[in-house]
This record gives structure tokens, sequence and C-alpha cells, in this order.
């Protein structure tokens, strides 16, 4: 089985994570830092995973807690800290020889690089290959009483679909 396994406090990294997933294969399965147990990993061929970009890198413990109370995103929802923050989710990550890939939602462009390369360099070291380099998809933040912030940009679900169907042509062509 292929996982994609995502931190989102807003929603907008769960997305992505769905697109990729349906990009991977039928039977790929987005899930939260909670539900990736170690077995499932343990058990899976392709893991990619993805955060947001909190202050130019993975969310910590303060910039999560800072977000809380703030609504954001398609459903103007509350900041959702009900799983593992990705960084912690890392450290119990079980070695092996695994396929992976990195992935981040953040404002715009490259802003330092991001969360998305911390994750990559941790999956190296538990012995990943990785299928591509890291990879950033875009949130727009205008926020105004009307509208909520921290929208995904348009395109970026047909962006991360297609990357996902990327990563399963690298992952055929190393066998
Ligand atoms: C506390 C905080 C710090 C942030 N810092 C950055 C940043 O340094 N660079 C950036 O591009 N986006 C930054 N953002 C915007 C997030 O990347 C954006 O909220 C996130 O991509 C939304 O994903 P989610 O809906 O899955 O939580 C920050 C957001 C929060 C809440």
């Amino acid at each position: 089985m292929d996982i994609v396994v995502f931190e989102s406090l807003y929603g907008n990294t769960a997305a992505v994570a769905a697109a990729i997933a349906a990009g991977l294969s039928a039977d790929a399965r987005a899930l939260t830092t909670s539900e990736a147990t170690r077995e499932l990993i343990e058990e899976a061929r392709i893991v990619v995973a993805g955060a947001p970009v909190h202050a130019m890198s993975l969310p910590t413990a303060a910039t999560r807690e800072s977000a809380r109370a703030k609504p954001q995103g398609a459903d103007h929802m509350l900041a959702d800290l009900g799983h593992l923050s990705m960084r912690d989710w890392l450290t119990a990550l079980p070695r092996g020889p695994r396929l992976g890939a990195a992935f981040d939602t953040r404002v715009r462009g490259p802003l330092g690089h991001g969360s998305s390369r911390a994750i990559a360099q941790t999956l190296e070291a538990c012995g990943f290959t990785l299928l591509d380099a890291p990879r950033g998809f875009t949130v727009h933040m205008h926020t105004s009483s009307s509208a909520p912030g921290a929208l995904l940009a348009r395109g970026q679900l047909d962006l991360a679909r297609e990357w996902g169907e990327h990563l399963q042509e690298r992952a055929a062509s190393l066998v």
C-alpha cells in the first residue's frame, strides 16, 4: 500500500495529501499523523509525507499553539491540533529501505527551505530512497471579515494529483 501522511491545521495540506494519494494509486491512503502508525508504515511501499510551513520550517509546538483560535482555510475552521505534529511523527519513523517523497504547503515561492526539505532529510536518514525533490504547494493568506485566509491557490490540487502520478512512475522505473 502507498501512504500519504500529513499534518494539517486548516485542511489545505490534507487536501493536497488526498490529491497526491489519488494520483499515486487506487488504493493509496491519505492519513493523519495519528492514523499513520508504525505498523502501517512498515508495510507501506511508498510513503509521502507533508506539512505546512510555519516560520520557514516544520511547525513547532510554539507555532502550532500560536495558530490556535485563528480561523482559516476553506471551511473557516479553527486550527486542528488534535494530531501529532509532523516533527514528532518523524521522530518515531521506522528505519528501512522504502520509497518516499516530501511536500509542504506555503504562502508563495521558496521562502527558506520550508518544511519539505526537513522532512526529506529525515526520510533519507531513515533509509528512504527519495522519488523526487521536495515539493511545495501554494496557499494564499488574504484574510478579511468575509473571507478567511489560507486557501489553496488555483490549480494546486491538479498539480498534486499529477505529482502523485509522477512519483508512481518513478517508483515503477526503479523496479
Ligand atoms: C504560525 C504560522 C506560521 C506560518 N509561517 C509561514 C512561513 O514562514 N512561510 C510560509 O510560506 N507560510 C507560513 N504560514 C502559512 C502556512 O504555510 C499555511 O497556514 C499552511 O500552508 C496552511 O496549511 P494547512 O491548512 O494544512 O494548515 C504560517 C502559518 C502559521 C499558522
